[in-house]
């Protein structure tokens, strides 16, 4: 996608490798949208802790961020051993795996890393297919986010209003997004809408990352409380929703998504407004066999209890902080503690459509169609 940072305009991914320093470099998130800057973590480890503190965030992002820490792990290692390797492997996958646990995508991606790998020899051989994979995996990411683009640019007509929650763009993915890509492909033909992003706490992903992507895509949209949605349903002020997925299961048509998902499938459904989900392949998981058996991620309190932001009124009352500085406030009472789950599960029958790079399919008919979405490939 395209940026703009201070008039010069140029294309990013938002995760990339570079192959001589066997760095992951990413766009650091959590500066967005004040601050836009590219780091590089330079080894594994590293990788990792860039996942869990939401440095890269979002299914298919952390899915391509732990394809590549795989890769930088396998490269990393000195030697020709090819046990010791596979044991070193084996702790690199664990460390990258615990780091975000509701996404599914981080292990589809490794595993794929780990498959290719398999086929080589030694270990010079290994390191290169691992890398390899990684970069498939990553262009494969974007391939489908601009197939469902395709597809889903259908369900956009000229002056609707959208709804979508937390940050399902393509900073949530490598390019283009999944439940941002009908947008920027219904842009592309020349639609006009409007959308309405969610403002999605406790981390705001809504109000940070969407706005601001939408605002680089030039898409109208305005931010709203998270409970104003029915407020803007009950008025006929909704059209559509499209949100995104952390973890699709393939046998039940469940979605895990952002907290908050589900109420608005709840409301949707309440108001005849139809409701989809925009997922690569890489978000399905064919092995669960319940929304409850997904594991749902409970991040710090601190998230909840207050909120972090840029410093913008030069007559601020906080002290000593320079306009643009990035600052944690409390809100929430002294003393107060709080809860937060980071993932709710929609069940299938609040959602209208999912919509995959090979097309839109009721979330029951995910299952029968298991071979042609990749189930065992
Ligand atoms: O906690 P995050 O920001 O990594 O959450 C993931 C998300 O951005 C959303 O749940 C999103 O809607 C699905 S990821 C494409």
């Amino acid at each position: 996608m395209n940026v703009t940072v201070r008039g010069h305009t140029r294309h990013y991914r938002t995760v990339t490798f570079d192959r001589q320093r066997n760095a992951v470099l990413l766009i650091e998130q959590r500066l967005l949208p004040h601050k836009f800057q590219i780091i590089a973590t330079r080894d594994y480890r590293e990788t990792a802790r860039a996942i869990e503190e939401m440095v890269v965030r979002g299914a298919g992002a952390i899915g391509a961020t732990a394809a590549y820490g795989l890769a930088q792990g396998a490269r990393a290692f000195r030697g020709q051993n090819v046990s010791q390797f596979s044991r070193r492997i084996a702790t690199v996958y664990q460390t990258l795996k615990a780091a975000r646990p509701t996404a599914v995508d981080p292990v589809n991606a490794m595993n794929k890393v780990r498959q290719a790998m398999s086929t080589g020899k030694t270990v010079e051989e290994r390191q290169v297919l691992a890398l390899a994979a990684a970069e498939e995996f990553a262009h494969r990411d974007v391939e489908h986010c601009e197939a469902i683009g395709r597809h889903g640019a259908k369900l956009i007509h000229n002056g609707m209003k959208l709804l979508t929650h937390c940050n399902a763009g393509w900073l949530a993915f490598v390019d283009a997004g999944s439940a941002t890509a009908p947008m920027y492909a219904a842009q592309v033909q020349g639609r006009n809408f409007h959308v309405f992003c969610d403002e999605t706490r406790p981390r705001s992903q809504g109000a940070t990352l969407t706005a601001w992507e939408l605002a680089q895509q030039k898409i109208s949209h305005q931010i709203i409380a998270d409970n104003a949605a029915g407020h803007l349903m009950q008025r006929g002020e909704i059209d559509l929703v499209i949100v995104g997925s952390d973890r699709t299961l393939g046998r039940t048509g469940e979605v895990a998504n952002k907290i908050g998902t589900y109420t608005k499938a709840v409301l949707a459904k309440r108001h005849g407004i139809p409701f989809y989900v925009a997922i690569p392949l890489s978000t399905i998981d064919w092995n669960l066999k319940s929304g409850f058996d997904i594991p749902i991620e409970e991040r710090d309190e601190s998230e909840v209890l207050g909120a972090w932001g840029a410093v913008t009124n030069p007559k601020s009352e906080i002290r000593n902080l320079k306009l643009g500085r990035r600052t944690y406030v409390r809100v929430a009472n002294p003393g107060s503690g709080a809860f937060n789950a980071g993932f709710d599960v929609t069940p299938s029958e609040l959602i209208t459509g999912i919509i995959t790079p090979l097309g839109i399919f009721k979330p029951t008919e995910l299952w029968r169609r298991r071979r042609s979405l990749g189930f065992g490939g």
